[in-house]
């Protein structure tokens, strides 16, 4: 059934896993993670960025979509509807009144002050709802959505804001991550991560899951990650699978035969990201 993150993120820290944000693009990708977490039992976060809502025609159409599939595909394992890097208290109440169960606000370009009075707008209008927000301190490097930025290590008092001021459910700590592929081996700031754990004691969300290997996966989940978002690593499977079928066969035209490689390629990346992080049998 469609939740919010709240429950699932408590379970994951408490049990030293994490939940995947695995963010989708089009009906055929929405299909194969709920079939990948629904085959592996385990929970899942449907991630969307403003730009994939964009894509598919708006919130509303994610919304309806996710629902009909949920039912329709006999979905027992717990699965969220959140939206990704949410740029405004605009942007993040349309996802809310759509019928998506959480929400990311990140307010991590603004200042400090700036980033705690949206998060906390957002807080409010969302726990009113009953969806959950995930806030962002520090910088994610990277290109995401258009967007791209240097990496800036969190501040662990401006974490503790955004936790006890705010009252978000899930906090994103930036500690060396990026959006897109890695040039070489990621590069995070472990100590930060525990240190930042401890003193908020919020659940911490791993932005740019792509290409982390998976020793330092589960390092961070040990210092108190229960979240991690994978995004690119999906797009590059699925459009490698669609190119080989294309190149392999000049005849095929029909929409759903040039897609179908492209899609069982997500769902088996996505099944081996959800064992990887811990999750498989824990819905
Ligand atoms: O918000 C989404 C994630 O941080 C995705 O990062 O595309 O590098 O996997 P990624
Ligand atoms: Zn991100």
């Amino acid at each position: 059934p469609l939740e919010n993150m709240v429950d699932m993120l408590a379970k994951a820290k408490d049990g030293k896993y994490a939940v995947a944000q695995l963010n989708i693009n089009n009906l055929e990708w929405t299909q194969a993670v709920l079939e990948a977490a629904q085959a592996e039992n385990s929970p899942v976060i449907l991630g969307v960025s403003e730009g994939a809502g964009k894509y598919m025609g708006g919130p509303e159409v994610v919304a309806a979509m996710v629902k009909a599939l949920v039912e329709n595909m006999n979905i027992t394992v717990p699965v969220a509807l959140h939206l990704d890097h949410g740029s405004s208290f605009e942007s993040a109440k349309r996802a809310i009144d759509a019928g998506y169960t959480s929400v990311m606000i990140d307010g991590s370009h603004h200042p400090i002050d700036d980033n705690v009075a949206m998060t906390k707008q957002v807080v409010e209008y969302a726990h009113e709802r009953g969806a959950s927000v995930e806030g962002e301190v520090g910088t994610v490097g990277g290109t995401e959505d258009g967007v791209t930025a240097g990496i800036n290590y969190a501040d662990k008092e401006e974490c503790k804001r955004i936790v006890d001021e705010a009252g978000v459910d899930a906090l994103a700590a930036a500690l060396g991550s990026v959006h897109g592929p890695y040039s070489g081996e990621p590069v995070l700031g472990f100590d930060e991560m525990k240190e930042i754990s401890e003193y908020t004691g919020a659940p911490l969300v791993l932005h740019g899951g792509s290409g982390i290997p998976e020793e330092q996966v589960k390092k961070a989940i040990e210092r108190g990650h229960a979240k991690i978002n994978v995004n690119t690593e999906l797009q590059i499977v699925f459009t490698a699978a669609v190119r080989e079928n294309l190149n392999n066969d000049d005849k095929v035209y029909d929409p759903r035969k040039v897609l179908a490689p492209g899609k069982a390629a997500i769902v088996e990346t996505a099944r081996e990201t959800l064992r990887m992080f811990g999750s498989s049998n824990k819905a």
